[in-house]
């Protein structure tokens, strides 16, 4: 069985640990504090998932989610990572993650920086990052389903992008690829495409409202209205 390693185990890392159990996939889970602290997820999860330092997790996973504060990428395990599929979920809020100057002034982008500090053997592969992990929990349908939702995903690695596409569609999602890493600056927080698609009313707040499916066809729209 193929395995999902999770760097990270808080609301998205959480919320993709359940959709990968209930998609067959077993899953390893970490965080900063140890695995001991993940023993309730765990046991809530079931026979398919454990729990186990960072290092271990991005060694165990056929692809390995990196879901943690932007802030803390520079304690990520470099040499475990090498030659993987590394999925980023993770955001730039500077009031969380401190002022990154070179975000600030749009020379280069969150994932790019995980890219860089990760060096040219890992693959990453922006994803995730901009659904509301409530909404990520209820929308993942079956391969084919009418209301089957879409993310998009962006990475400088075509085979990458292909593996990544493939863990999308056991997690319940289609995939609208926006193209290389630097273009997951326009599903960046702040963007169209950032949170809105997937909720019911894409003009209010969409973290205080109900999920609603958002096909592929409607990502392509928020994207075109990112791009200007
Ligand atoms: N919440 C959302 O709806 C959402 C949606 C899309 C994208 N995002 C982005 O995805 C990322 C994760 O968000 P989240 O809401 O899931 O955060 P969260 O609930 O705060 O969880 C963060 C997780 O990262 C772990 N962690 C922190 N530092 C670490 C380190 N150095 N090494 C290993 N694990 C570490 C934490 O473990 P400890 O508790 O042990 O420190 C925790 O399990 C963020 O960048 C966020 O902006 C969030």
């Amino acid at each position: 069985m193929a395995t999902l390693g999770l760097i990270g185990s808080g609301f998205i890392g959480g919320t993709l640990a359940r959709l990968a159990v209930d998609g067959g996939l077993d899953v390893v889970l970490s965080n900063s504090r140890g695995p001991e602290t993940l023993a309730d997820k765990v046991a809530e999860l079931g026979a398919h998932a454990r729990a186990a330092t960072p290092a271990e997790a991005a060694a165990a996973g056929d692809w390995v989610v990196v879901t943690i504060p932007l802030k803390a990428y520079t304690s990520l395990p470099r040499e475990p990572l090498a030659g993987k599929t590394v999925i980023d979920t993770n955001n730039y809020y500077p009031q969380r993650d401190g002022q990154i100057e070179a975000l600030d002034d749009g020379s280069t982008t969150s994932s790019e920086l995980l890219q860089q500090y990760l060096g040219d053997s890992a693959h990453v592969v922006k994803a995730f990052n901009n659904i509301f992990f409530k909404h990520l929990g209820v929308l993942g349908r079956p391969t084919g389903a009418a209301d089957r939702t879409a993310l998009p995903i962006a990475g400088d690695d075509a085979d990458a992008k292909r593996h990544a596409t493939e863990l999308l569609d056991i997690l319940g999602y289609d995939v609208v690829d926006a193209g290389p890493l630097a273009e997951g600056r326009f599903y960046q927080p702040g963007t169209p495409p950032y949170g809105a698609p997937y909720a019911q009313n894409p003009g209010a707040s969409f973290a205080e409202q109900k999920a609603g499916p958002a096909p592929a066809a409607r990502i392509r729209e928020f994207l075109a209205e990112a791009r200007g």
